[in-house]
This record gives structure tokens, sequence and C-alpha cells, in this order.
């Protein structure tokens, strides 16, 4: 990537709803408790959108943040993706709708299905087309209502979900910054270990399919925290490989908020020191696509990375998908 046009992040925004739900509120929901969350996934609570907000709300709102940091309007846009597996509807895309609602007439809009890969998918998308020379200004955004397809009777995965919106603005920076490399990678095989079975064209949504509660997420979770553990090292490492650096040249590691465990086991094996990582999950829970760009948002928002800083952020989830990049701030 190293002679290409520099392409980096010139603008970011966050969104989370107001409503939060903490692990003494699911105690009274589902046979669980404080102690347990905590100690298997480091969750202390989460945000989870009022009945009226679509991820499209959530959306907009870290948008427009994100267009006012780049000193931007809708206007500005040529590319807008939207990083997501809660779209409002089937279609029209989220994106599309954003387009119409930030007034970024004629931009290019679509969504991305790498679930909480998504965000990192959408970053190397953006930065391809940048690059290439055939749009100059894109909005990236993870968004998730996580809480709209999560089955609040099982335990077994209420517990690890919330809502939110991370979004940044794409475009050419100064010589020597931005992104210097992606690693984005699949293992379908692995599909069914998380997903969705049921409303979409493989088993359309019926009465029957509402009623064996395949409109939920489905979560062998012992499996994906392997999975995870596995390739949020390996990508990190192909990362780095592919950017021409180790793992002492980063300075913020930006990982997907999914469990602590699998982000300590992520430090320990790259022997990153606790200051150097970016930990949200706690106030957050796992936002899907959302995860990552909250984190990194969040870090930008506290003073966290100056000019200059190398930030790695790499991510797992359904599909199964990984993606990592490096990215001088
Ligand atoms: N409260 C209390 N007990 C519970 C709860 C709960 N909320 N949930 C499960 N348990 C029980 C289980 O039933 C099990 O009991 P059993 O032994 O009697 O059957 C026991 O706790 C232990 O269960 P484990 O599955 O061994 O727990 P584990 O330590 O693996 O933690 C967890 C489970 C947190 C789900 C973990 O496996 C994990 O984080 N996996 C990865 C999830 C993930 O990262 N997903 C990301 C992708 S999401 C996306 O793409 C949208």
């Amino acid at each position: 990537m190293n002679n290409l046009r520099p392409v980096g992040i010139i603008g970011t925004g966050k969104y989370v709803p107001e409503k939060i739900l903490t692990n003494s509120d699911l105690e009274k929901m589902v046979d669980t408790n404080d102690e347990w969350i905590v100690s298997r996934t480091g969750i202390k609570e989460r945000h989870i959108a009022a009945p009226d907000q679509a991820t499209s709300d959530l959306a907009y709102e870290a948008a427009i943040k994100a267009l006012e940091s780049a000193g931007m309007t809708g206007s500005d846009l040529d590319l807008i993706i939207v990083a997501t597996i809660t779209p409002d509807s089937s279609f029209p895309s989220t994106a599309c709708i954003l387009q119409d609602k930030l007034g970024a007439k004629g931009a290019a809009a679509f969504d991305l299905s790498a679930a909480c890969s998504g965000f990192v998918y959408g970053l190397a998308t953006a930065t391809s087309f940048i690059q290439s020379g055939m749009y100059n200004n894109a909005l990236v955004i993870g968004a998730d209502c996580l809480s709209r397809i999560t089955d609040y009777t099982d335990r077994n995965t209420c517990v690890l979900f919330g809502d939110g919106a991370g979004a940044v603005v794409v475009g050419e920076v100064p010589e020597g910054r931005g992104f210097k490399a992606f690693d984005l990678g699949a293992e379908g095989a692995g599909g069914s270990l998380l997903n969705i079975e049921g409303g979409g064209s493989r088993l359309p949504a019926s009465a029957e399919t509402i009623e064996n509660k395949k409109h939920y997420i489905y979560m062998n979770g012992r499996e994906v925290f392997k999975f995870a553990v596995r390739v949020m090292g390996t990508a990190t490492i192909e990362v780095l490989r592919k950017a021409g650096m180790d793992r002492t040249d980063v300075d913020l590691f930006v990982p997907h908020q999914a469990n602590v465990r699998i982000i300590q086991s992520a430090m320990q094996r790259l022997e990153l020191p606790e200051e150097k990582v970016v930990v949200n999950v706690d106030k957050y829970a796992n936002t899907s696509a959302a995860s990552i760009p909250l984190a990194l948002v969040e870090a930008a928002e506290e003073g966290r990375m100056k000019a200059g800083d190398t930030v790695l952020m790499v991510g797992f989830g359904g599909g199964l998908t990984w993606g990592a990049s490096v990215l001088v701030w």
C-alpha cells in the first residue's frame, strides 16, 4: 500500500442509546448473576435502543458527529458504507436511509455484512475506493441494534450484547499517515456456530420460525471463543507483517469488544501492556459492528492517540470472519 495515495481517518463520532441495562437488571430477567457475567465476560452494563430507534437512527447520530469533526457536511461525501447485521429492514439498505437523512445527494451507499468484523471490512473497502481515485471522502459506520435479535429468555446470549454506533470519515491524509495494511479473512465452514437461521430466503419468516425462535442469535459460545482467541492472534501478527512492523511498533491496540478474556489472551500473545489496549466492553458489551469504532472513537475522545501513533484494530465475528488493520493516526 506504500506507493498509493495515503488514506486515513479524518473525522470520528459515536453514539449509544440512553437506556442502560445492568447486570442486576438481567438478574431479574434470567437465571444469571453479576459475578458470573463479570468473571466470564468483563461486562457490567450495556445500552439498549429505545423502541422507536432503529439502526439508522443510531448510525445517524454517530455520523453527524463524525462529519462535524471532519469539518464536512453530507454533501461532501462520495460513499457511505454501513457495516451492520441489524439493518432497519432487508432493503432499502441502512446506508441508503442515511444517505437521504444526511443530504449526501448522489453518494454511493451500501450495507456490508461481516458481523463484528464489518467495520474493519468497511475501512478496507473505503480505503481501496479512495486509493484508486474513484472517490475522495467516505463515511464508514459500524452500527447495530443487537437487542432486536437477542432472546432475553436465553441466558447464554442475552447478557453479552448491546446497541450502539461508531462512525469515521475516511479520506486523504498527509504522507506517512493513514492505513498501512489490512488483513481480512473468513472461514465460512464455521457459519453455523454463530447465526440467525430464520427470516431469510432459506427459512422465510413464518409463525413456525417465530415460535421456534429462529429469528434470534444462536451462538456456540465455546467454539466461537476458541476461534476468536486463534484469529485475534494470527490476524494481528499477519497485518503487522504486511505493514512491515512488529508488536513493539503498536502504540494502541483496539480489539473487538466481545469478552475481556479474549482481549487478555491477545494482549498476552502480543506482550502488550494494559495501557496500550482499549477496553470498554464493561460499559457497552458486544455491540457487533459498532464495537471497534466505539472503542476507537472513545480512545480518540480521551486523547489516547497523538498524530503519528500506530493503531492496530482487530475483530472477529459471524461468518465466521476476521479483520485487522494497521493505521498511523
Ligand atoms: N449466567 C449464569 N450461568 C450461565 C450464563 C449466564 N448468563 N450463561 C451460561 N451459563 C452457564 C452455562 O449454562 C454453563 O453451565 P453448565 O456447565 O451447567 O452447562 C456454564 O455457565 C459455563 O458455560 P460455558 O459455555 O463453559 O462458559 P464460558 O466460560 O465458555 O463463557 C461465553 C461463555 C461468555 C459465552 C464465552 O464462551 C464467550 O465469550 N464466547 C465467545 C462469544 C463471542 O465472542 N461472540 C462474538 C461474536 S458475536 C457476533 O458476531 C454478533
